[in-house]
């Protein structure tokens, strides 16, 4: 998009997709099933392992039809391409996002401007398998001999979710013998936690930071090397037990950490879309480079399913056009994920990540106020456990909340009874929120638990579920590295497609800024006893109370 780009609110295909939206918005998913035996055929794709059934959205031929019209006019294809082939489409930061690249394999070059990334690319993953190697075969000890049994990963945002949540999913091809822990929350409970769970000379610390300055991984990382020195008693141990990843290295090596222990990262990156590279150390360490090559292959696979498919059975491109029919022209303000798959169980929190950070904007890549709505707020969870909990609100709440329902079609662990019940309660929580219970349908159900009369008829309301409500399903074999590398993929990717509709850069988060600066200012404040800046009434007020009851010294 150049400073002529116009607003997508302006194009053809966004007026029509208004209009489109007033006719049919009253139409019932219920009528439309009825109506087409072919539903499902018409709007199911399969591909990279997952089918993707999206027939149970409020949608008709033409509504697809526009939407990839819309597609067209915001110059989707184009967009694509300039990603891959590592244009600077993060404008505000002047970099690339060349996220592809980390798991492209293959001998093939991927530019970014003059520069071939592959080779960097090829050498952190060498570096990666020469310390994994080391690692499982006891060749890298901790300072007093004894085999690293524990992983300890500090970071926050992209440099912990990432890994976080791939290292749980694939819990089941875990080494033998290891176990991994996460820090990222300033409260130092959590450290506290994972130091208590593992001893000093069998843990390896990683310290997983691309700007080397993030508050809580910086202090985190400090006080976990107190501990192991105080334990261990010699400063020099660190160099055992502490590796970091980062594109500052220089940062790092202030920090004490060797140059060979520190692998790099690159400004093409950014954060969120990083656990590919060696921000995914604690998943090679805990399931071994194999793994962790087939979970890259299982991204490339989508990668390359994106750049080449057409865009009618482009799997990230009919999520990303979904979410924008819902959002802009249903208002739908948020969306939620619901993995029925335990080992997916943390995904809505990534997702989280990946879709609020990179387009949570309302300014234009041209710097342009936007006139219409950007990312919804994503949320979810287990779906089995939200059945239980926050469903209620799905089928008789007052909003419209698309849902992605993701299922394995066989557990992990699969106990006698456990897998066929948990894909049906999948697969009847979509149906029930498309079809909902018809008046006549609810009377039935009523009349034979036995009610009957004006007992029935006051009974009715509350029991009424309208229906309607859009889902897409994933269904795929089994959870394995490389099915995860085409889910989170498709997420990645579905979040790009969003970016380019809405005219807005993706892979920038200043947002994040403000209250970064502002708890600087706060933390000098709040320990000393005259406040330097003046602040509003409510947050001196807070200030006051907490200096009040504080355990640290007031200077
Ligand atoms: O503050 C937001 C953010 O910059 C995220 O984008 C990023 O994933 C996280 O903080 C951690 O940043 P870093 O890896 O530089 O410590």
């Amino acid at each position: 998009m150049d400073k002529h780009t116009p607003l997508p609110t302006s194009l053809p295909a966004w007026l029509k997709l208004s209009i489109h939206q007033s006719k049919i918005e009253r139409l019932h998913m219920r009528d439309l099933f009825a109506e087409d035996p072919e539903r499902f055929q018409r709007f199911s794709v399969e591909a990279c392992g997952l089918l993707l059934d999206y027939s149970k959205n409020r949608i008709v031929p033409e509504t697809m039809e526009l939407l990839l019209d819309l597609a067209q006019q915001v110059e989707l294809p184009c967009w694509i391409e300039r990603m891959f082939s590592g244009s600077h489409i993060n404008n505000t930061e002047d970099r690339a996002a060349l996220h592809v690249a980390l798991r492209h394999g293959g001998e093939d070059a991927l530019p970014e401007g003059d520069n071939d990334v592959m080779p960097a690319v090829r050498r952190v993953l060498g570096k990666m398998d020469q310390l994994t190697e080391a690692v499982e075969s006891g060749a890298w000890r901790g300072h007093t001999g004894k085999r690293i049994r524990t992983i300890i990963n500090i970071g926050i945002g992209g440099s912990d979710l990432g890994p976080a949540l791939v290292v749980e999913a694939l819990e089941r091809f875990h080494h033998e013998g290891m176990q991994a822990h996460f820090v990222s929350n300033l409260d130092s409970s959590q450290l506290d936690l994972a130091l208590a769970q593992s001893d000093p000379e069998s843990t390896l610390f990683l310290i997983i930071s691309k700007s080397f300055t993030t508050q809580e991984t910086m202090c985190n990382a400090a006080s976990a090397q107190s501990w192991l020195i105080q334990h261990l008693g010699d400063p020099a141990a660190v160099s055992s037990h502490f590796l970091a990843v980062t594109s500052k290295p220089e940062l790092a090596m202030k920090f004490g950490i060797g140059r060979e222990s520190i692998f790099e990262m690159w400004d093409w990156v950014g954060g969120r879309y990083s656990l590919w590279s060696a921000v995914g150390l604690s998943i090679a360490l805990m399931v071994g480079m194999k793994r962790f090559r087939e979970l890259l292959a299982g991204a490339h696979e989508m990668d390359v399913h994106f750049r080449t498919a057409p865009l009618a059975q482009n799997l990230p491109v009919i999520l990303g056009l979904l979410g924008i029919w819902y959002r802009n022209f249903f208002s739908a303000s948020s969306h939620a994920i619901l993995p029925y798959d335990y080992a997916l169980r943390t995904l809505p929190q990534w997702a989280e990540q990946v879709e609020m950070e990179s387009n949570g904007k309302r300014v234009t890549r041209n710097g342009e106020t936007v006139d219409y709505a950007t990312c919804p707020v994503i949320w979810g969870a287990s779906g089995n456990n939200g059945q239980h909990a926050f469903f209620q609100l799905l089928h008789q709440g007052t909003d419209l909340i698309p849902a992605d329902f993701l299922a394995a079609i066989r557990c992990q662990e699969a106990w006698p009874g456990h897998e066929a019940a948990l894909i049906a309660n999948a697969l009847a929580q979509s149906r029930s929120l498309m079809a909902g219970r018809t008046d006549e349908e609810m009377r039935e159900a009523l009349q034979e638990s036995g009610l009957a009369g004006e007992a029935l008829e006051a009974m009715l309301p509350f029991r009424e579920y309208p229906g309607n409500q859009p889902s897409n399903t994933i269904l795929y074999e089994r959870l394995n590295p490389r099915v995860l590398g085409t889910i989170l993929a498709l997420y990645e990717h579905k979040v790009f497609v969003q970016g380019v509709c809405w005219g807005i850069n993706s892979f920038d988060q200043w947002g994040v800024e403000l209250g970064k600066q502002v708890a600087k200012g706060l933390l000098r404040d709040i320990q000393s006893k005259q406040p330097k800046r003046v602040r509003d009434g409510s947050t001196v007020g807070l200030m006051a109370y907490v200096k009040s009851k504080s355990r640290w010294g007031v200077k």
